[in-house]
């Protein structure tokens, strides 16, 4: 079994991490400096054993980091190679396994790949892009749209053709078909393979093949103009999830295979058919992100539904994952509120397979509103005023009450919560009850509990529709978990007498104290976890 079956993954956004430089940017040595505040052995850290670092290689950062210009070295404003060295080595010390971001689909317009590709119709990097004719009256080759507003096409004067970006403009997108940019790709991989990343975290993985007929996407009948993301205009039938990707999936785990036990997780926002697919395309050291939770409205039964239908068509022959937030959306505090957010907790941590928890998430970080001459991300200036920019939920971690919430000694790149003197992680620390409390707790139990990394999972079927139910069980060993989705107390009939408390998300009763079970009652947002007596 490979210890990324039992893992904790925790999400570093590095700019908005730890700033050990104080130029208002989190940095390389800023995480090395908080490793024990994420696993120095004891319960007193976070406990967690994988960490994911978004991008550091080289970038003019117009999507921060996801725009790279060289991905064989660190871009100065997070360290040096040096520093990315010592972080391995440190994290490994403290058994943590560290994945780095890997951004297939595009380079940097600044890129000496692109800038060469653009540089004449002839050039022998011309077809590492997707470069296309306009048509006849000079417009785009398609009605493809970007994922951050706009057409998916650029002109360019120079060579008088349209190429290809799935994000902003200065994301050319690469051409896959090319052999070269699939060795040059590979090549990458084992570049920090060799330096000792314990595997990656596949960015924009359903994007990387588009349709060799470039024909126009049909139109999304749902569509709400003005309303929803301009995106979706489109269903995006020849732009997303190709046949090819599937062997690439085979190819990535060859390749790492190489070089021993690595593990890959791949950005898919897809349907649970088109998981599944890409689950079967690779080996147990893969897994396609599961963003459900993200999509999914806080509602028992559909969160039921999807959990008896993923943990089982996912088997034990994949692994299942779990994410409540990540640097692209809102975050789990914000979406569905601080209360159901520990309930949201529980339930991810207790669940079969990789929980992965996005940073700031473990103190109940929320999403900050960031006013207009403040705003960073792409997105938002491309597509204003829809709520769809990342900022609010990329600001600084909130270590303590000092001023910048300790993240910075200078004023961070984007504005630090207001309520960062009461949300930190100093605070929390001293609270048995916190946010931050219930995480260590259910993440120190989670990694003792056989049941849990390796129980079965079977739902129960419980008669008030708001409260979700299951059992873990292994061995002679059966584990309830009891869920109160709603704001309203709750009386439930559950098919068991007795059980012992590991704990509830108040953290407020008795550990180890018994209680019965046949009818039980449930505080707004509460969840229970019981080992069953009888
Ligand atoms: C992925 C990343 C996002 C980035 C985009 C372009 O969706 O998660 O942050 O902007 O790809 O690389």
């Amino acid at each position: 079994m490979s210890d990324f079956e039992t893992a904790v993954v925790y999400q570093i956004y590095p700019r908005s991490f730890k700033d050990s430089n104080s130029d208002g940017i989190g940095d390389l040595n800023g995480i090395t400096e908080k490793l024990d505040y994420l696993n120095d052995g004891s319960d007193n850290s976070l406990g967690i054993n994988v960490i994911w670092i978004s991008p550091v290689y080289k970038s003019p950062m117009y999507d921060f980091g996801y725009d790279v210009t060289d991905h064989t070295d660190v871009d100065p404003i997070f360290g040096t190679l040096k520093d990315f060295d010592r972080l391995i080595k440190e994290a490994h010390k403290r058994k943590i396994k560290v994945i780095m971001d890997f951004i297939p689909n595009h380079t940097s317009h600044l890129h000496p790949w692109f800038l060469e590709s653009s540089s004449s119709r002839d050039n022998p990097k011309r077809d590492w892009y997707v470069w296309r004719d306009p048509k006849p009256d000079g417009s785009p080759p398609n009605n493809w749209v970007s994922i951050f507003g706009g057409s998916r096409w650029e002109y360019d004067t120079k060579t008088n053709q349209y190429f290809m970006h799935t994000f902003i403009t200065k994301q050319p997108d690469l051409n896959w078909r090319n052999p070269q940019v699939n060795e040059a790709m590979l090549n990458i991989l084992r570049f920090w393979l060799q330096r000792g990343v314990d595997g990656f975290r596949v960015d924009g993985f359903e994007h990387i093949f588009k349709h060799t007929d470039f024909l126009d996407e049909p139109s999304n009948p749902d569509y709400k103009h003005g309303i929803d993301d301009p995106y979706k205009i489109h269903k995006h039938i020849h732009t997303r999830n190709q046949d090819e990707l599937y062997s690439l999936v085979a190819i990535f785990n060859e390749v790492l295979a190489e070089f021993g036990e690595k593990f890959m997780i791949t950005e898919s926002y897809s349907d649970l058919p088109t998981l599944l697919k890409l689950y079967q395309a690779g080996n147990k050291l893969h897994a396609p992100f599961n963003f459900h939770f993200i999509l999914l409205p806080w509602n028992a039964q559909i969160y039921k539904e999807f959990i008896d239908e993923f943990d089982e068509q996912v088997g034990v022959d994949y692994l299942p994952n779990y994410v409540l937030s990540n640097h692209d959306r809102s975050r789990v505090a914000s979406r569905i509120g601080m209360n159901a957010a520990r309930t949201a907790v529980m339930l991810q941590l207790t669940l079969r397979g990789m929980p992965t928890i996005y940073y700031g998430e473990e103190i109940g970080m929320k999403d900050v509103p960031i006013p207009k001459e403040l705003v960073q991300d792409p997105f938002e200036k491309n597509v204003p005023g829809m709520g769809l920019g990342r900022d609010p939920s990329r600001t600084p971690l909130q270590w303590n009450s000092e001023k910048h919430a300790g993240f910075s000694s200078v004023n961070p790149w984007l504005p630090t919560a207001e309520n960062y003197r009461s949300v930190n992680i100093a605070e929390e620390s001293q609270d048995p009850r916190s946010f931050l409390n219930l995480y260590k707790q259910l993440i120190h139990f989670r990694k003792r509990s056989e049941t849990l990394l390796f129980g079965t999972y079977t739902s129960l079927v419980i008669k008030k529709k708001d409260v979700f139910a299951y059992i873990r069980e292994y061995k002679k060993e059966k584990i309830l978990i009891v869920l109160n989705f709603s704001g309203k107390q709750k009386m439930v009939e559950l098919p068991f007498v007795q059980g012992k408390i590991i704990l509830n998300t108040g953290l407020d009763q008795q550990k180890g104290s018994v209680k019965k079970l046949q009818k039980i009652s449930l505080r707004p947002h509460e969840g229970y976890m019981f080992t069953i007596l009888k």
